[in-house]
C-alpha cells in the first residue's frame, strides 16, 4: 500500500481562509447597490421597477437557500463516503432506475417552479395594468433614436423623454422600421417597440433628476449599425418644472429675418425639411415645414443631447455632425429612401463652414 500525500493541516486551513475571504468579497461586491451604475435594474427609483426588483430578489434568495442545501449535501456526501485506505476493492451502490428518487427529484423542482410561477405571473400581470389618469406619451423607434409625441400637448420632441415626478406615464410604442426595445432600468423592464403592433409601458419615478444628469436608458433590441448608440434620457422634473418644459415646448420656433440664423433657415428650407420637420413662426403664421421622417428640429437648441442622444449638444459636436454625420456615428444613408419614408441616417451633405454656421446660429435660436 502506498503512503497517500496530504495538504499540511495549516497550508490547508490558510487556502480555505483566503477562499472563504475571496468568495465573501465577491458577494458583497454583488450585493450592495451601487448607485454610480447609471443603468442599474437593482437600483429601482420608481414603484414598476421595484416590481421586478423584489421579484429578482425573492427568486435570488430562494436560489441561494436552495444552493446551500445542495452545496452542505453535496460536501457532507463527499466528506463521508471518502475513500479511505483498504477501500481500494468498495463496490459502489448503484442508484439507477430507482423510481422513488427519480420521482422525488422530479416533482420537487416542479414543485419551486410552480411556487415561483405565482409572484412571477402576478408581477407580469401588474406590469400590464394601465392606471387611471396617466399622462399619454407615444414612443416611435427609429433606426437609430427614439421619437416622442404627446398628444394632449401636441409636442413633438426626439430622444429625451421629460416626465412630471410622482406621476404615472402610460407609453404607447411602435417602430417604423425594425423592433427596438424600450428601456430605462431604474424605471421598469424592457418592452419591444415593433413594428405595424403596438406595445404599453408604465413608467413613474420617485425622484426629480438634477437638470443636467437624466436617468439613462438605452434601446435593448438590436437594431442594426448604432443599436449601441441608441439612447434614451429620461428628465424627471418637478409640476412646476414639467408645466414650464411643456409650455416652452409649444412655442413655435421663431423664423430669423437678418444675420447667420436666416441664411441658416433658407439652407434648413433646401436640405434638412427633407427630413426634419419644424413647427415655426413666420411672420405670426404658424406652420409646420419639412417632413418629419427624422428629429423634430423645432427645439433643438434646448435639447441636451442630439443624434440618438449620443452626442452632447455643443457648437463643436453639432459643427463636426453638420460637416459630416457619417464619420461621427454608424449609419446607412445610401440606403434612404425618402419616397417609401425610410431613413436609415444623415449623409454627408457637403455643407460649406458658412452654411454650417447659418444653420447652427438657427439651431441655437430654436430652443
Ligand atoms: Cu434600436 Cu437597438
Amino acid at each position: 500500500m502506498t503512503k497517500r500525500t496530504t495538504t499540511p493541516g495549516p497550508l490547508r486551513r490558510r487556502l480555505a481562509l483566503v477562499a472563504t475571504a475571496v468568495g465573501t468579497a465577491l458577494l458583497l461586491a454583488s450585493c450592495g447597490s451601487d448607485t454610480e451604475l447609471p443603468q442599474n435594474t437593482l437600483d429601482p427609483e420608481g414603484p414598476w421597477a421595484r416590481k421586478i426588483d423584489d421579484l429578482w430578489w425573492l427568486v435570488f434568495w430562494i436560489a441561494v437557500v436552495i444552493f446551500v442545501l445542495v452545496a452542505v449535501a453535496l460536501a457532507y456526501s463527499i466528506w463521508k463516503f471518502r475513500e479511505r485506505p483498504g477501500d481500494e476493492d468498495r463496490k459502489i451502490r448503484q442508484l439507477h432506475g430507482n423510481t422513488r428518487l427519480e420521482i422525488l427529484w422530479t416533482i420537487i423542482p416542479a414543485v419551486l417552479l410552480a411556487v415561483l410561477a405565482v409572484p412571477t405571473v402576478a408581477t407580469v400581470f401588474a406590469l400590464a395594468e394601465e392606471p387611471p389618469d396617466a399622462l399619454q406619451v407615444s414612443v416611435v423607434g427609429h433606426q437609430w433614436w427614439w421619437e416622442y409625441e404627446y398628444p394632449e400637448f401636441g409636442i413633438v420632441t426626439a430622444n429625451e423623454l421629460h416626465i412630471p415626478v410622482e406621476t404615472e406615464v402610460y407609453l404607447t410604442m411602435t417602430s417604423t422600421d425594425v423592433i427596438h426595445s424600450y428601456w430605462v432600468p431604474k424605471l421598469n423592464g424592457k418592452m419591444d417597440a415593433v413594428p405595424n403592433r403596438t406595445s404599453f409601458l408604465n413608467l413613474y419615478a420617485d425622484n426629480v433628476t438634477p437638470p443636467d444628469d437624466p436617468l439613462l436608458g438605452q434601446c435593448a433590441e438590436f437594431c442594426g449599425l448604432s443599436h449601441a448608440n441608441m439612447l434614451i434620457k429620461v428628465y424627471v422634473h418637478d409640476e412646476q418644472g414639467f408645466a414650464d418644459w411643456v409650455a416652452a415646448q409649444q412655442r413655435a420656433a421663431p423664423v430669423p429675418t437678418e444675420g447667420p440664423a436666416a441664411a441658416g433657415w433658407e439652407t434648413f428650407n433646401l436640405v434638412c425639411t427633407a427630413c426634419h420637420a419644424a413647427t415655426v413662426d413666420n411672420a405670426g403664421t404658424i406652420e409646420t415645414v419639412g417632413q418629419q421622417l427624422a428629429p423634430n428640429l423645432t427645439h433643438f437648441g434646448s435639447r441636451q443631447y442630439f443624434a440618438g442622444a449620443w452626442f452632447l449638444n455643443t457648437p463643436d459636436n453639432v459643427h463636426d455632425w453638420l460637416r459630416d454625420p457619417t464619420v461621427m456615428k454608424p449609419m446607412a444613408p445610401q440606403l434612404n429612401d425618402l419616397a417609401a419614408g425610410r431613413i436609415l441616417g444623415m449623409p454627408n451633405f457637403g455643407l460649406d463652414e458658412e452654411e454650417i454656421a447659418g444653420l447652427q446660429a438657427l439651431l441655437e435660436l430654436w430652443q
